[in-house]
């Protein structure tokens, strides 16, 4: 019997909660890091020493020495974007490549599903990351995708042709980009790392840390449709996307914003507008770390919270960015009402995280939710962190 136990850290709004610090702030106590879903749409912001980071493929465990980081078979990976950051690691003195794993069911991203992106205009009024993240798991659900475990195979250069052929003739106005350099120099990574069956490599470790990318309402089923992102980001995702059964995951962390933020099109019932939407945006430096997008921004939804908690089987709460709210007269928070017509409530503001003000308001989620506020983050960096004690 394999004694392998899964904590996961999940986001509970719509992705960006500060999730790659929270997997490096928990990081050290796991030998193994371990992403479940999505690919280079994420953007998970760490600092090494004073040297901000954003990671898009690699784990957020890979800044602890001898944490092995595995790329699981539910993500999606661009082999050029893999390369370029194993680079930038490599000259922040990471070697990333000797604690990379690799998944054998891991599908590739090619040059043609982000093209595919561009002459499609599918994805401009969900407001993509044009990634090539849903042409890829849409090749992968129509059985015609690449796994990584191909790659050795003598027609894997066949395939790849005839796969990039196939989407060419679909858009006959556009023309299909050609295999770089840069694509086959990353397959040749990929070769290099350690390639596994995820079944089998995993249950070696007692614990593993599951890193969740994007957010709960981003996710394919349980998000805001069709505004969402092509993969499982909720705990059903970790448990298909590891192959793991699911009596082994044990703490579900669900991180959330002190406010929320979205980027992209769709639904956000508790969003702000002009002065207050660009003040949240400046002083939580809500610009997208993939793509650049400045961040729609908008107050805590509860109810929102609730639901994400609810699917996720969440068992502790991560707080951050409540630092970003410091100064405000009064903090807004949605606790009833329709999407349409929202109903909040305004809790008193806090100067510092010290603040009784604070306190206050960190009870209120807990009372709200039915959780313990296990964490509270309090900003950026790794030391950034409070850990309260539970009741
Ligand atoms: P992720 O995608 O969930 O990993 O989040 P991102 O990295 O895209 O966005 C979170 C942003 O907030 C990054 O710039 C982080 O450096 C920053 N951040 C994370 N936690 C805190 C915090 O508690 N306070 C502040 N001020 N910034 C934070
Ligand atoms: P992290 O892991 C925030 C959004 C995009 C778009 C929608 C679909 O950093 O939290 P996609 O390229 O996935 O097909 O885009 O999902 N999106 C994210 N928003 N954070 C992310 O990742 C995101 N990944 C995708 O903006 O609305
Ligand atoms: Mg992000």
């Amino acid at each position: 019997m394999s004694r392998l136990q899964v904590d996961v850290v999940i986001g509970l709004q719509w992705g960006d909660e500060g999730k790659g610090k929270v997997v490096d702030a928990l990081a050290g106590d796991y030998p193994v890091v371990a992403r479940f879903q999505g690919g280079p749409n994420a953007g998970h912001t760490l600092y090494l020493n004073e040297q901000k980071v954003v990671l898009h493929q690699v784990p957020a465990g890979i800044f602890h020495e001898g944490v092995y980081c595995l790329i699981g078979d539910g993500v999606v990976l661009d082999p050029e974007v893999l390369l370029k950051e194993v680079e930038g690691l490599r000259q922040l003195g990471i070697s990333a490549e000797e604690r990379l794993v690799i998944g054998k069911g891991v599908h590739l991203i090619l040059p043609v599903h982000r093209w595919i992106e561009e002459v499609s205009r599918e994805g401009e009024k969900i407001g993509t990351t044009r990634r090539g993240i849903g042409p890829a798991y849409a090749d992968r659900y129509a059985r015609r995708g690449l796994p990584v475990g191909w790659i050795d195979r003598a027609d894997f250069p066949a395939l790849v042709q005839e796969l990039t052929a196939y989407h060419a003739a679909r858009f006959p106005e556009g023309e299909a980009p050609s295999l770089s350099e840069r694509f086959w120099e990353g397959i040749e990574l990929l070769r290099r790392l350690q390639q596994v069956q995820v079944s089998e490599w995993l249950p070696r470790f007692n614990r593993v840390l599951a890193e969740g990318s994007q957010g709960t309402m981003l996710d394919i089923f349980a998000g805001t449709y069709p505004y969402v992102t092509s993969s499982h980001t909720t705990v059903a995702g970790v448990i298909s996307g590891l192959s793991i059964p699911p009596q082994s995951i044990r703490e579900v962390y669900g991180v959330l914003k002190a406010y929320t933020t979205r980027v992209g099109g769709g639904p956000f019932p508790t969003e702000v507008f002009g002065a207050e939407a660009q003040w949240l945006q400046d002083r939580g430096n809500e610009r997208g770390s993939t793509t650049g997008r400045l961040r729609r921004c908008g107050w805590l939804d509860i109810v929102a919270l609730r639901y994400a908690i609810q699917i996720n089987g969440v068992t502790r709460l991560t707080l951050t960015k409540a630092d970003v709210l410091c100064g405000l007269p009064t903090v807004k928070v949605r606790i009833g009402g329709t999407d349409d017509h929202p109903h909040y409530i305004s809790l008193p503001g806090w100067k510092s995280l010290a603040d009784p003000a604070f306190e206050e308001f960190v009870r209120f989620i807990e009372q709200e939710t039915n959780l313990p506020v296990w964490s509270i983050s309090t900003g950026p960096t790794r030391t950034d962190w409070q850990q309260r004690a539970l009741a």
